[in-house]
């Protein structure tokens, strides 16, 4: 393992503060990013028990973007067309925006998180409130094995990589599909989003890492999509090794290749990427600092986990930004972790409130900026720092 990227001490970027809570001391981690040479993953170094992030408090719910919402039901229609769903298995299915585009008798859902299980449950979908490992997996496939395992954003977030696929390859049926989702190693470079990595993000995949990862699983990539998702995802489609009735598909090799072009298994590529991220800080601090003794208004809109990782790497406070709008429930009147900015319930933006909005949730720009037209269309301005920091306006 190679350390390529120092984002100093870091709080756990879900954990909301209770104004109650805010003088208390908060638990504090080294976030620093690895590069190993042997199968080319990009992982975090030193991770946080995973009770402590996915339990009945967690925040993030799918559901609550249109953006997540639609990719899921485009995916489901595409599956229910090309693929067997007489039996599938969801890891990490949060508050269901993917099952319930299925047969209640045909999914079945992995969800460690309580308050999220309990949401699916409630709609009649069969919901196991467990983290996802070996031990688990012999159990629900003792009968039946899964003929389509799906997985958007989680098997990151679990640390025992070996555990994963080993208990995948327990689970799937020897003619099933495994389909991955996660933010792509390769856009996140390109996009300079250091903000991908936080505690949770205990590694960003690559085609490349995968597909060595795999190897070892008798699983193998047959199809990958580059989805827009959180700024950038792959959509990986993955079979058993000895299945020969799927044929691996061009879009592999093209992903190889254009990772490999970009240098994803060089060291060098990934000392480029932390030089850019150290001018990345410089320039934001800059800009705001700049705002700030120009007396202008800024806030934030989108109190992302990202967000936890720029603030505290670039030691922002509510004297840089004012306050943070949400549309989160559960992340309303608290601190953010770290910078402690207080969170406040979602409004429509106007230039009454505020002259400038720094964008958390960059990766939801479309969405947003359709819902601020009014804001942009008035001269309002957002400050986002992908790729580079500058002050974006109507287009
Ligand atoms: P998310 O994309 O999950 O980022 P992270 O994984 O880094 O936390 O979070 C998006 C956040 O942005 C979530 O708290 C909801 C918020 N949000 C709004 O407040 N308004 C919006 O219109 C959208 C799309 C998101």
């Amino acid at each position: 393992m190679i350390k390529f990227l120092d984002l100093g001490k870091q709080p756990l970027a879900n954990s909301f503060i209770k104004s109650v809570d805010l003088k208390k001391k908060e638990k504090k981690f080294r976030l620093s990013i690895a590069f190993n040479k042997k199968n080319y993953l990009v992982s975090i170094l030193n991770t946080i028990p995973k009770e402590m992030m996915f339990n009945e408090k967690y925040p993030y719910k799918s559901s609550e973007s249109n953006t997540m919402k639609s990719s899921f039901k485009k995916l489901s229609t595409k599956i229910k067309k090309n693929f067997d769903t007489e039996n599938i298995l969801e890891i990490g299915s949060n508050d269901g925006p993917f099952i319930k585009n299925f047969d209640k008798k045909k999914i079945v859902g992995i969800e460690p998180c309580e308050n999220l299980a309990k949401i699916t449950r409630a709609k009649g979908y069969r919901t196991i409130c467990k983290y996802w490992n070996i031990d688990l997996a012999k159990k629900i496939s003792k009968k039946k094995k899964f003929k389509l395992i799906y997985s958007a954003n989680t098997l990151s977030h679990i640390k025992d990589i070996s555990g994963i696929f080993k208990a995948i390859d327990i689970a799937l049926d020897d003619q099933g599909i495994l389909i991955l989702e996660d933010p792509s190693l390769l856009e996140c470079l390109k996009n300079n989003a250091y903000d991908q990595f936080y505690c949770e993000h205990i590694y960003v995949f690559s085609t490349i890492a995968l597909k060595e990862i795999l190897k070892k699983y008798d699983l193998e990539i047959f199809d990958v999509e580059n989805t827009k998702t959180h700024g950038g995802s792959n959509r990986y489609y993955i079979k058993k090794i000895f299945n020969s009735k799927i044929k691996i598909k061009k879009n592999v090799v093209i992903n190889l290749r254009k990772e490999r072009k970009y240098g994803l298994h060089k060291i060098t590529t990934y000392k480029a990427f932390a030089r850019r991220v150290k001018l990345s800080k410089f320039k934001l601090s800059k800009l705001i600092n700049k705002l700030i003794s120009k007396k202008k208004i800024i806030i934030g809109y989108g109190a992302t986990a990202k967000s936890c990782t720029v603030f505290n790497y670039c030691r922002f406070n509510n004297k840089h930004i004012k306050f943070f709008y949400d549309t989160t429930s559960f992340k309303i009147n608290k601190f953010l972790p770290g910078s402690k900015i207080e969170i406040k319930k979602y409004k429509k933006l106007t230039l009454k409130d505020t002259d400038y909005v720094y964008l958390g949730a960059w990766n939801f720009q479309n969405e947003i900026f359709k819902k601020e037209k009014k804001f942009l269309n008035a001269g309002g301005k957002f400050i986002t720092h992908i790729p580079f920091p500058r002050i974006i306006g109507r287009s």
